[in-house]
């Protein structure tokens, strides 16, 4: 029996490059899945991709009763609601552009930011919990970011998004881990989606000088770190953020900027 055989999941932000990937994989490993995303079109071919394992939602994670229906729906249509995976964000240039620092932020920009990455799942959580509690519980799983952990000089808005986002988590594992809701979180470091690849090719460039892997992360692997904490096999880990960057944080990289690396082999995205 494959580990997510009967369970029924959301992935929110399920037509991005990863959402779409882990979509896939909790369909793969037995779940029905909802792909829910402000871009019908992008959740549409990610639910094609599940065949009748998979259904599209369109919702908007800045419209509170859009979030409501999207679980309704997907109660209706699947019959019970185990696992959600909240993963959708802000990412489009535009207003990452503008997300720059405390003095220069536009106030729309900061607010529009925490409405969808801070305050959308907040209400996805919510509205799923009700469900999960009626049936003994269920798994949650938030995409942080390694911007909610540490600082930056740019994205102050997106990184203090994702910060919230890792205590929230917390919070709701404190508050319903006694329910059967587990709540965990997850912080990618630099992923190539096709956005990354299409937006910040520089981004990937610098990203392969500190992974200590020989590659960079793919989709496929935020994909299995999710369905991991989706099934019952991470029974035991709740109120978690676990990094997810090829050992990014784990060294500190001068001596090899130096070049007296010993090997000088790099990662290849
Ligand atoms: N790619 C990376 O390197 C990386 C690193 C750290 C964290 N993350 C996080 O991973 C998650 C997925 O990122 P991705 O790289 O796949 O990006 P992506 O842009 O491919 O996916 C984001 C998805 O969210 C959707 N979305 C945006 N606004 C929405 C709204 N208001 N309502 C509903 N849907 C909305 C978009 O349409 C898109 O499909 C995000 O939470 C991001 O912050 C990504």
């Amino acid at each position: 029996m494959k580990r997510l055989e009967g369970k029924v999941a959301i992935v929110t932000g399920g037509g991005g490059g990863i959402g779409s990937a882990t979509a896939l994989r909790l369909a793969n490993e037995g779940a029905k899945v909802v792909c829910a995303d402000i871009n019908l079109q992008a959740a549409e071919r990610a639910a094609a991709a599940l065949g009748g394992n998979g259904l599209a939602v369109w919702f908007d994670a800045a419209d509170a009763a859009s979030i409501g229906a999207m679980v309704d729906q997907t109660v209706q249509h699947f019959g019970r609601l185990d696992i959600l995976h909240n993963n959708t964000a802000i990412t489009d240039p535009e207003t990452h552009g503008q997300d720059l620092s405390l003095l220069d932020i536009p106030l729309e920009v900061w607010r529009k930011t925490l409405d969808v990455n801070l305050t959308g799942y907040m209400l996805s959580c919510r509205f799923a919990i009700a469900h999960m509690i009626k049936t003994g519980g269920g798994s949650i799983i938030n995409t942080a970011s390694g911007s909610g952990l540490r600082g930056d000089r740019v994205r102050i808005a997106y990184g203090t998004s994702k910060a919230a986002v890792i205590n929230m988590t917390r919070y709701i594992a404190a508050q319903y881990g006694r329910e059967g809701v587990r709540c965990n979180a997850i912080a990618p470091g630099v992923i190539v989606t096709p956005a990354m690849r299409a937006t910040a090719p520089d981004i990937l460039a610098i990203a392969r000088h500190y992974v200590l892997t020989p590659r960079l992360g793919t989709p496929e692997d935020i994909a299995a770190l999710t369905a991991f904490l989706a099934s019952d096999e991470s029974g035991y880990i709740t109120g978690e953020c676990i990094e997810i960057n090829g050992g990014k944080n784990s060294c500190q990289p001068h001596y090899a900027e130096a070049n007296l690396h010993p090997t000088g082999k790099e990662s290849t995205p």
